[in-house]
């Protein structure tokens, strides 16, 4: 992929800045402001290059303009991605508190257009410090008068589509399924918990080996990284990094269902269709992971309180069986059926805005 490549999508409004000081290169993509200011989280992380870091943004804020669509929340997508020059945790702490000061800045010019959140190698407590400069901010701690972190709710929602996959493939429960979690970081952790206590036998797998000393501790089997593809399991969960599965994964990966919170599992469309063809349910990223949207978005603008987003991430089950429906009807991909019935209920809610 080159800079040009990454530069053209079809997106609202792509805003860029270069920090000579600490080497950061910020992206904030807004993709659409259809249903209302466009949100999505903040990533941080080391890419290979300039355009990988606009590409990643660019996919990430269309996935949030789904997950709003399909989750029937009245905002648009957006997406920010601080583009590091090394791996965050090699990042000084003056420098990181720098970097999200100029975050913040960047935020402020889009003038409330785009909202930010806490998402891969961000969290809470950085959000408090992005609102010291910004309000355009979900996520602070309750005690700075956010909703707090989303992760557990995120893994909550992904739970309740693990069980509708396991419906669905009329595998009753999640009771003695094996599930393999690649990922143990804030979604990852609380997902593991969760779905243990549904019964599951845990597999977990990351990249930080301490994390994988304290999964051992709580009786989890831990896996390689290099063997997450290629160990059999019920459920892949993946819950780190997204493009995890292209064609040739989906063609060998040894496991009935891929259900996690990872944004973009699938590199491609393809990647998609060999997975149907081999009878692996996909559940669309997309639907499973709104449980975060749900925690910010419900509590920090439409006022709900918590009782209210566990019920509509409990809802997350419902809505996934209804993407399989469509896709078992009209004969296509879950992601296809996904895309379908986000761009219905889009098209629905602009109708109804334009009539109130
Ligand atoms: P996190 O940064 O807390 O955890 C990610 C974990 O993945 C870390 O422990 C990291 O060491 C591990 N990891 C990175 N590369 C890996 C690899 N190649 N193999 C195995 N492990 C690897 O991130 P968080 O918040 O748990 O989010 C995970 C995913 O879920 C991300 O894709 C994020 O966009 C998505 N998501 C998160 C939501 C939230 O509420 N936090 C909501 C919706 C989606
Ligand atoms: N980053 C998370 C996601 O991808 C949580 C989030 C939701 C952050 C909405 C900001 C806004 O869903």
């Amino acid at each position: 992929m080159t800079a040009d490549d990454a530069l053209y999508w079809d997106g609202e409004l792509t805003a860029t800045r270069y920090d000579p000081e600490s080497g950061v290169f910020f992206v904030i993509r807004l993709d659409s402001t259809q249903l209302g200011p466009a949100v999505g989280g903040t990533r941080a992380a080391h890419y290979a290059t300039t355009a990988d870091a606009l590409a990643d943004a660019a996919k990430l804020a269309e996935a949030m303009t789904l997950k709003m669509a399909v989750s029937n929340l009245p905002m648009g997508g957006g997406k920010s991605v601080i583009a590091l020059p090394a791996a965050r945790k090699l990042i000084a702490p003056r420098t990181w508190t720098r970097i999200l000061r100029l975050h913040a800045e960047n935020i402020n010019q889009l003038a409330g257009h785009y909202w930010t959140g806490p998402d891969m190698n961000t969290n809470s407590a950085d959000m408090d410090v992005l609102n010291d400069t910004t309000d355009f901010v979900f996520g602070r701690s309750a005690e700075r008068g956010g909703a707090g972190s989303s992760a557990r709710n995120t893994a909550v929602g992904v739970l309740e589509a693990m069980k509708a996959t396991a419906h669905h493939r009329s595998l009753g429960s999640l009771d003695g399924r094996s599930v393999l979690i690649q990922g143990l970081g804030a979604v990852g952790t609380h997902l593991a918990a969760l779905a243990a206590g549904a019964g599951a036998k845990i597999l977990v797998t990351d990249t930080e080996t301490d994390l994988l000393a304290a999964a051992r501790d709580a009786g989890y089997t831990v896996v390689a990284p290099t063997d997450a593809l290629t160990t059999p399991c019920d459920i892949f969960a993946p819950c780190a990094m997204g493009g995890v599965i292209d064609s040739a994964v989906a063609a060998a990966l040894p496991a009935n269902a891929v259900v996690g919170a990872a944004n973009n599992i699938l590199v491609d469309e393809e990647a998609g269709t060999v997975l149907r063809s081999r009878g692996i349910s996909y559940a669309p990223d997309f639907v499973v992971n709104a449980g975060g949207a749900f925690c910010l978005i419900g509590q920090e603008v439409l006022g709900w309180t918590t009782a209210t987003v566990e019920e509509h991430t409990r809802r997350i089950g419902d809505t996934l069986a209804e993407v399989y429906a469509i896709s078992a009807a009209d004969n296509i991909t879950t992601d296809a059926a996904a895309r379908t019935l986000a761009q219905r209920r889009l098209e629905a809610a602009s109708a109804a805005t334009q009539s109130a």
